[in-house]
């Protein structure tokens, strides 16, 4: 065969959705322990298609232009850039979420939340939630996609992740969330509800899983002083003025902070457990019963 045929040949391969799929495994494999899926997301992204469509097409020539796009992308993925941020999306509780760096990724963890949430809300008809630091809205919009007639009221400090809060309830058509800056009670009208749920920020800030991709997410939506318990303290302080007599509150936290948080619940509550995730770890604590 002639050297322009081969040469020619080997250039048309290389154009293929399997061979540029290849490349940016083969790019992604020291720094990701999930290169093929995050290689072949960051490609169905960027041709606007399922990654099923990569399985079933791996032949077709890709447009030089999106060549180049899925290039910059995976140059992002291997200095650590989230996935999720590269995408601007995120699945959470079967719902998609836009997420910018301006919020956290929400975690499949938060999921055990949601669930005690609304398993705490079974034959209530007129439910009163409250979501202090909603980040993208995720937990809010979860409880509000299962209990349209629940009230819900979301806040966040942060104006930017209100933003994407408002535009994730648009996205689902979720009427029942009003959203409220405030710094954790400071701004929320006096007011009582059933349930409080928070997932705060609960990292140390020496922490070296900071040093890892999550360096990507807001440092105010991760990292808390007084070895990541500050925040947690300063909504159990508060929530005698907004919990119902009979209400929960229900706090996310990390796998190594249960007595703590326990040991801050019992200042307010007579009762007061933790739950784990569906990994085993400690995840959550559920407070009942103010004192
Ligand atoms: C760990 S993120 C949780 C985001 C979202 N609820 C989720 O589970 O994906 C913590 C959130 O608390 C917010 N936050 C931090 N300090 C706050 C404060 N003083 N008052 C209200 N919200 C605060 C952050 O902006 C961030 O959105």
């Amino acid at each position: 065969m002639n050297i322009k045929l081969i040469n020619l040949q080997r250039s048309v391969k290389a154009n293929t959705l399997q061979s540029i799929l290849n490349q940016g495994i083969q790019e992604l494999t020291n720094m990701s322990c999930s290169a093929s899926l995050d290689a072949q997301l960051l490609l169905a992204y960027t041709l606007g298609k399922t990654p099923t469509y990569l399985v079933a097409w791996p032949e077709t020539v890709i447009a030089e232009a999106d060549s180049n796009i899925f290039s910059a992308l995976i140059a992002s993925r291997k200095k650590g850039v989230p996935l999720a941020y590269l995408t601007g999306s995120k699945e959470f509780w079967s719902l998609d979420f836009k997420v910018t760096p301006d919020v956290l990724i929400p975690r499949p963890d938060t999921e055990l939340l949601v669930e005690t949430a609304l398993e705490l809300c079974t034959n209530k008809t007129e439910v009163r939630i409250l979501d202090l630091g909603t980040g993208s809205g995720a937990i809010s919009i979860a409880l509000a996609s299962e209990l349209p007639s629940a009230e819900i009221i979301a806040t966040d400090l942060s104006e930017k992740a209100l933003i994407i809060a408002k535009e994730n309830t648009a996205r689902h058509q979720i009427k029942n969330i009003e959203l409220i800056q405030s710094d954790w009670y400071s701004a929320i009208p006096k007011q009582r509800f059933d349930i409080i749920v928070s997932n705060p920020p609960y990292i140390r800030d020496d922490d070296p899983h900071l040093q890892t991709d999550i360096r990507y997410e807001p440092y105010s939506a991760l990292v808390a002083e007084q070895k990541g318990l500050a925040d947690i303290e300063k909504i159990t302080s508060g929530v005698s003025d907004y919990l119902s007599k009979d209400g929960h509150l229900l706090i996310e936290h990390s796998y190594d902070q249960s007595e703590d948080v326990l040991t801050i619940l019992r200042t307010k509550f007579s009762q007061a457990k933790t739950l784990k995730d569906y990994a085993s770890n400690d995840r959550l604590s559920l407070a009942h019963q103010l004192l």
